[in-house]
Parts: C-alpha cells; sequence; structure tokens
C-alpha cells in the first residue's frame, strides 16, 4: 500500500470544510462520533469505499454503516421503512442506534459487501453531523483502527492505527459512548439484534415489543455465523492475550492470588473498583499493570474505559491480562459481548 500524507485537523469550521473536500473527492478522513472513532469516506462512490477496505485491512465480505445528517436522507438509500423502524429512529436518532433496512440501488455493492440490505445511522455528535452536511453525502464510516484492534476513542488512538494509510484525521474529543452502536437489523421480521450498544435490549423491546436475538448473541456456546458479517471475526482484541475470568469475586481474587505468586512481569488485570479493593485488602502478590474501569454501578463509566483499558494494557508491554466478567443487563451487556470478541472464547474459572 502507497503511503499517504495524513493531514491532522481540528474540528473548527475551516478544517471541516477541508475535510469535506478531500471526502467529495474520493479521500478518507476519520472523524469523532459519539460512540467511537469512524473511518469515512463518500458512501455512494464505489471506489472511495474501496479505500477504506485497503486502509483498515478488512476483509471485503465486512459491510460498512452509512451515516446521515438528517432523517430525509435515509430515503435515497433504503427502500421500506417499517413503522416500528420510524418510532425507533424517532425516539434514538441522532444516537448510538443503527438499523439495517432493505438497500436501494443507489448504494454500491461495496458497502453491503453483496448484501441486499445496508446499514445506516444518524450519529450524536455536533463534528460528525457538520462534516456529512458539508460532504452533502451519507459517508460509509466503520471504526477507525486497524481491522481486528481496539475500536478508537481518542484522536491519538486514531493516529497510532491509520496515519500514513489515510488523507486526514479530526481530532475531536474522547468518544461519550466508548462502544460501537447497538445493531438492529428491520428489514425483515422478526427485527433482530445483531450487535449490543449503548440503546439497550431492554430500551429496544419497549419500543418493539419480541426482538429477536441473533443465534451468536443467544446461544450459550456464543459460537456458530452472526447475521452481521463483521461480528464474527476476532476483533476488538489487543496485542495482549485477553483471557476472561468467570465466577463470584471471591473466586476471582484466589485465581489472581496464586497467578501473582508466580511474579508474573507481563501479566496483567482490567477490573472494576470492587474487584481491585478485595484484592488489596487481602494482601495478595501485586501485579505489575492493574486498569480500574470504575464501578459497577457506573456502566457508563466502564463503557467509556473498555477499550482504553486494552490498548493501555498494550502500552504497557502485557503478554497477557486477565479481565473480570460483568452481570450482563442494560449497557454491561455489550461491554461483555465485546470484552468475550477480545478473548476469542477464552476463560478462565478458579478450581480448588
Ligand atoms: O458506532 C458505530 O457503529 C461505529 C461508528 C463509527 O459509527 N461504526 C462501526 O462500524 O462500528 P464497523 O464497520 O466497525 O461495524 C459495523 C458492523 C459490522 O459488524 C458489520 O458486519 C455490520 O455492522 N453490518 C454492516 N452492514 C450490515 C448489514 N447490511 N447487515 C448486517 N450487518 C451489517
Ligand atoms: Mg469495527
Amino acid at each position: 500500500m502507497t503511503v499517504k500524507k495524513t493531514r491532522v485537523l481540528n474540528d473548527r469550521p475551516k478544517d471541516l470544510r477541508r475535510a469535506a473536500e478531500v471526502l467529495k473527492a474520493g479521500g478518507l478522513v476519520a472523524f469523532p462520533t459519539e460512540t467511537v472513532y469512524g473511518l469515512g469516506a463518500n458512501g455512494l462512490d464505489p471506489a472511495a469505499v474501496a479505500g477504506i477496505f485497503a486502509a483498515k485491512g478488512r476483509p471485503a465480505d465486512n459491510p460498512l454503516i452509512l451515516h446521515i445528517a438528517d432523517p430525509a436522507m435515509l430515503e435515497t438509500i433504503v427502500r421500506n421503512v417499517a413503522d416500528e423502524a420510524r418510532t425507533l429512529m424517532e425516539r434514538y436518532w441522532p444516537g448510538p442506534l443503527t438499523l439495517v433496512f432493505q438497500k436501494a440501488d443507489t448504494v454500491p455493492d461495496e458497502v453491503s459487501a453483496g448484501l441486499q440490505t445496508v446499514a445506516v445511522r444518524m450519529p450524536d455528535h455536533p463534528v460528525a453531523l457538520e462534516l456529512i452536511r458539508l460532504a452533502g453525502v451519507p459517508l460509509a464510516a466503520p471504526s477507525a483502527n486497524v481491522s481486528g484492534r481496539p475500536s478508537p476513542t481518542r484522536g491519538e488512538e486514531v493516529l497510532q492505527d491509520l496515519d500514513g494509510r489515510v488523507d486526514g484525521v479530526i481530532l475531536g474529543d474522547v468518544s461519550a459512548v466508548g462502544l460501537e452502536s447497538t445493531i438492529v437489523d428491520v428489514s425483515q421480521r422478526p427485527f433482530t439484534l445483531l450487535r449490543p450498544g449503548a440503546v439497550t435490549l431492554e430500551q429496544l423491546r419497549e419500543v418493539l415489543g419480541p426482538l429477536a436475538l441473533d443465534p451468536v448473541l443467544a446461544g450459550a456456546g456464543r459460537c456458530g455465523r452472526p447475521r452481521a458479517p463483521g461480528m464474527k471475526y476476532r476483533h476488538y482484541a489487543p496485542d495482549a492475550q485477553v483471557v476472561l475470568m468467570e465466577g463470584t469475586r471471591n473466586e476471582m481474587v484466589r485465581l489472581l492470588s496464586q497467578v501473582a505468586a508466580g511474579k508474573p512481569d507481563r501479566v496483567g488485570v482490567l477490573s472494576t473498583g470492587a474487584l481491585r479493593r478485595m484484592y488489596r485488602q487481602g494482601e495478595h502478590p501485586p501485579f505489575p499493570f492493574w486498569f480500574c474501569w470504575g464501578e459497577e454501578e457506573d456502566p457508563e463509566g466502564i463503557a467509556r474505559r473498555i477499550y482504553l483499558s486494552l490498548r493501555e494494557a498494550d502500552r504497557a508491554g502485557m503478554d497477557l491480562v486477565y479481565v473480570e466478567s460483568l452481570p450482563e443487563d442494560g449497557l454491561l451487556m455489550a461491554v461483555m459481548n465485546r470484552l468475550r470478541k477480545a478473548a476469542g472464547g477464552r476463560t478462565v474459572r478458579w478450581n480448588e
């Protein structure tokens, strides 16, 4: 791949106009959203969209989300919109909710990866919305990371991954949500949750009534072929090996104590404050790295710090991190979904 000169841009009007010109000319620009940073291209231009796949090293069978600035833009890219989908849009757009519709012919196959559907979202971020408006087209935008790595929630993380691979990066604020959007397929019945996110299952059921779960989210083994093609890849993963600890906090403390007794110098822990306090009160041997997400009572805070914690483990040079499992309701369902993927199925439980 040729090395590009990546312009570092800020989120003020002059730079946003410049970024929009780059996008209109078929270039790639990363930008902040409220979920994670996105890597944008003109979503109606097949060559520009192909550039996204090249820059990220993304498998060609993984379709992209189109980002719009105004619900009216939707009518130009999809075929049918069910009434319940309109209710969801009224309630949650702009916001961290992506809906999958039957696609119109205007949407290139490169975006939908050959599917007859297209995923659409209206982000709740002033910079993202202004950029889409200035570009005047829906922006195709996956998370702005190299494929397989944790999604970026900070501008500097985008630069770490994509400097030299894209035309511009807009440095904005830290992503307020910190996890990718919820995805619901409303193109056929029953409507199906494909990826959990900040709009929770409980909130969706309030509008939709019964809602199917993609078998991969519902199944005990959580394996099989998901309907959101991107959910099948090992994903969101740092270089360090990730292992999910199951069981009670007491059991996790015992397990960790046994690990630490071996004085490992490149093994760390990611957990809530509660687990860290329990460990310290017991005077167990220390770990060289321990990232605390905050408290279980503040799931938003945990969600915001998950990807940061995975990236920090790499920065600290860890080979392996033990990660606390959390109860899977509300927003923590999405947190656990990402942690499971980062772990690639590896779990451990204390055994007497
Ligand atoms: O919050 C987000 O959604 C972020 C920001 C940048 O908007 N974007 C994002 O995009 O997470 P990406 O490409 O990293 O994830 C998109 C997911 C993938 O799992 C993909 O397979 C799925 O959406 N997807 C896209 N189009 C689809 C379709 N037509 N049917 C089913 N799944 C689809
Ligand atoms: Mg992604």
